[in-house]
């Protein structure tokens, strides 16, 4: 049913827990499955050699995030593919699902956002508003 599955993950204990959720679908539909990172932009006017030591620092912390829900998932028969995206979390989440023909986005209700109360995230909430497939919301 879920041949292709699309993970969105921040590093926070939610997306690690949507990715044993993913992982276990994955494991019982042998779906291939994809782990999404978005990294917010950095502003041009940093200037070098700032600009490219704030690049780095992102891309650095996208992959430790990216290697530790590998690391969650454990074996997946179809597959792990990763990517680490630039731009607003939600808009990359929906494009990938978009471009990649995701059959499902499973991603966590909450991230690493401070606002205490909230039962849904703004990254989440603005996902399962204009996602183009069904959206798993884990929590
Ligand atoms: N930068 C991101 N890249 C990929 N997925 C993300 C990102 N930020 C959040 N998510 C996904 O959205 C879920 C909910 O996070 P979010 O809506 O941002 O909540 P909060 O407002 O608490 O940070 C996370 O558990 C994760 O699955
Ligand atoms: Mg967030």
């Amino acid at each position: 049913m879920f041949e292709r599955i699309l993970l969105a993950v921040d590093g926070s204990e939610h997306s690690v827990h949507a990715a044993k959720v993913a992982a276990e679908i994955a494991r019982c539909m042998k779906s291939e499955l994809r782990v999404v990172v978005a990294y917010e932009p950095i502003p041009p006017r940093l200037g070098e050699p700032h600009l490219q030591v704030a690049i780095n620092a992102r891309l650095d912390a996208a992959q430790t995030i990216l290697q530790k829900t590998v690391t969650a998932i454990g074996e997946v028969p179809g597959g792990i593919r990763t990517e680490q995206i630039e731009g607003n979390p939600a808009e990359v989440v929906i494009n990938v699902a978009k471009t990649r023909k995701s059959d499902v986005i499973v991603m966590g209700s909450r991230g690493l956002g401070r606002l205490a109360g909230l039962v849904l995230g703004s990254t989440s909430h603005k996902v399962v508003s204009h996602a183009p497939c069904p959206v798993l919301i884990v929590r």
